[in-house]
C-alpha cells in the first residue's frame, strides 16, 4: 500500500470542490490520499466546506498561515482567484510545502516568472493545473509531430469560442471574480485560452516566441440589452485575437472569446508540409476523474477530445482520419491495460501525486510550470500589443511585463501580507 499523501487546500470556492472530486475518484481508484486541512477567509464558506467533506473545526482554518504552521501536511493546493496565485503559492513553497496551483499560473507574465523562480528559491515541488494536456489527445498529437508525421511544421491556431459564455455573467454558477479588473484580471485569453496555448506550445514542443501583434476587445458588452445584470463599471476584456511567430518558422494565430455573435469560428489544429491535425473537444474541464462517480465510462452526451489528421499516403493520396483519443474510449482503456503508468499522464493530480511520491521525476513528468510560464509570456504579449498598438518582441514582452499579484490582501481577518520577489529586481 502506498504511503497516505496527506493534503490541504486553500480557497474553498467552486474549483476547490473540482480538486475533492478527482481526490475521491483517485482514491476509489485505490491511491491512498486524505484532505487533512482547508483554509477560507469566508467563515460560512468554509464551514460549509468542512461540513460537506467531513473535516473537525480543528482543521479548517480562516487564516492560512496557520494552516501552515502544521507539520503533518505533505502538499498544498491553492485555489484561489488570478490576482492571488502568485502570492499564496509562494507564501506555500516558503513555508516549505510542495505546491499545486490553479490555472492560469499567475494575471501576467512578470508573476509567472516569480512564481517559477520561487520553486528554485524554496527548493520545493511546483505544478499548476492544465488539464489540456494530460492526454491522448495531446500525447498522440506531440508524439506524430516529433516522429515527423506531419513533416515540417509552419503553422499553429490556438483557438476557444462560446456563443455566450462569461463566467460569473451568463454562466452564473461561476463567481463574478472572473470579471473583476483585479481579481479575475483578464478575459478568456488568460482564461481558458492557457489551455488552447499551452495544448499548441507543448505538443509544438515549447518553441521559442520571437514577437506577436494581437488586440483585445469587449464590445459584445456595451449594448445594455446585453450587458445589464452586473454593476460593474469596466469589465475585464473579451475577445482576445493575436499573431505570433517562433523561432524555427512557425506561425500561430490566437482567437479567444467568452462571447460572440457566432455560432463556431473553427478549432486549434497544426499544419506540417506532410499533413495537419485538427483538435477537437480540447479538454478545459478538468478530464473523467473530474466527473463525480467516474467509472470508466463518460455520461452521456460528454464528448471525448479527439483529433482528426489529414495526410497524404504512399501513393500520394490525400487521407482524411479520425483518430480515437478518448482517456475512456476503447484505445484509451486498451493504452492503459498495456502500459499502466500511462494514467499519470492522464490526469493532472495524478501526476502531481506521482511526482510528489518520486515515481515520476523532473525528467519524467510533465513540466507545468514552464510551460504554463511560457503561455503567460505569449499571452501578455497581446495583452502589451494591444496597449501599445504594435507588435511586441519576446525581450520586450518581458521588459515591459510588470507584477499584478496581491502583496496585500483585505480580509475579514485584517491585512494578509505577502513577501515575494520583485520583477524588476531580475
Ligand atoms: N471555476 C472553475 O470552473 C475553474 C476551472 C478551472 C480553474 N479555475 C481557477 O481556479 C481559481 C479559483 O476559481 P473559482 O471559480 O474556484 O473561484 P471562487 O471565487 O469560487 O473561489 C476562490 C475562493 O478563494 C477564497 N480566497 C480568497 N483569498 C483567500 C485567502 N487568502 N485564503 C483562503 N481563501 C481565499 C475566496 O474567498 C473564494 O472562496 C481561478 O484562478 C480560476 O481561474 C476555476
Amino acid at each position: 500500500m502506498e504511503k497516505e499523501l496527506r493534503i490541504a487546500i486553500i480557497g474553498c470556492g467552486m474549483i476547490s470542490h473540482r480538486h475533492m472530486t478527482i481526490i475521491d475518484n483517485l482514491k476509489k481508484a485505490g491511491h491512498n490520499l486524505k484532505v487533512v486541512a482547508a483554509a477560507e477567509i469566508d467563515k460560512d464558506r468554509l464551514m460549509a466546506w468542512g461540513a460537506k467533506y467531513g473535516l473537525d473545526e480543528k482543521d479548517l482554518y480562516q487564516d492560512f498561515r496557520e494552516m501552515l504552521k502544521r507539520d503533518d501536511i505533505d502538499e498544498v493546493e491553492v485555489c484561489v482567484h488570478n490576482n492571488l496565485h502568485t502570492s499564496v503559492s509562494t507564501a506555500v513553497m516558503a513555508a516549505g510545502f510542495p505546491c499545486y496551483c490553479e490555472k492560469p499560473m499567475a494575471a501576467s507574465y512578470a508573476d509567472a516568472r516569480i512564481l517559477y523562480d520561487a520553486q528554485k528559491k524554496y527548493g520545493q515541488k511546483l505544478a499548476v493545473q492544465i488539464s489540456s494536456i494530460y492526454n491522448p489527445q495531446t500525447r498522440i498529437a506531440k508524439k506524430m509531430i516529433r516522429e515527423g508525421q506531419l513533416g515540417k511544421i509552419y503553422h499553429a491556431r490556438s483557438v476557444g469560442h462560446r456563443r455566450q459564455g462569461r463566467p460569473g455573467y451568463d454562466m452564473t454558477r461561476f463567481s463574478p471574480d472572473f470579471l473583476s479588473p483585479t481579481i479575475g484580471v483578464h478575459g478568456p485569453l488568460f482564461d481558458l485560452g492557457i489551455y488552447h496555448l499551452a495544448q499548441m506550445l507543448y505538443v509544438l514542443d515549447m518553441p521559442e516566441l520571437e514577437s506577436v501583434y494581437g488586440m483585445q476587445s469587449c464590445e459584445y458588452w456595451t449594448d445594455p440589452r446585453i450587458d445589464k445584470a452586473v454593476g460593474r463599471t469596466a469589465p475585464v476584456e473579451d475577445l482576445g485575437v493575436g499573431l505570433a511567430r517562433f523561432k524555427g518558422g512557425i506561425s500561430m494565430d490566437i482567437y479567444e472569446d467568452w462571447a460572440m455573435h457566432m455560432d463556431t469560428v473553427g478549432t486549434s489544429f497544426i499544419a506540417g508540409s506532410l499533413g495537419a491535425l485538427k483538435f477537437l473537444d480540447v479538454d478545459a474541464g478538468g478530464g473523467p476523474m473530474a466527473i463525480p462517480g467516474y467509472n470508466g465510462m463518460l455520461p452521456p452526451g460528454r464528448k471525448q477530445p479527439t483529433l482528426e489528421w489529414f495526410g497524404i499516403n504512399e501513393d500520394a493520396q490525400l487521407f482524411h482520419t479520425i483518430l480515437d483519443c478518448g482517456i475512456s474510449s476503447p484505445s484509451g482503456r486498451q493504452e492503459v491495460l498495456m502500459n499502466p503508468e500511462i494514467e499519470m499522464y492522464n490526469d493532472n493530480q495524478l501526476q502531481w501525486y506521482s511526482y510528489l511520491r518520486g515515481i515520476l521525476t523532473d525528467e519524467t513528468r510533465i513540466d507545468s510550470p514552464y510551460i504554463a510560464m511560457q503561455t503567460a509570456l505569449l499571452s501578455e504579449g497581446i495583452v502589451l500589443s494591444n496597449e501599445l498598438g504594435r507588435s511586441v518582441t519576446q525581450e520586450e514582452i518581458k521588459h515591459l511585463a510588470k507584477s499584478i499579484a496581491i502583496r496585500d490582501q483585505e480580509t475579514p481577518f485584517g491585512v494578509i501580507h505577502y513577501d515575494f520577489d520583485d520583477y524588476s529586481s531580475r
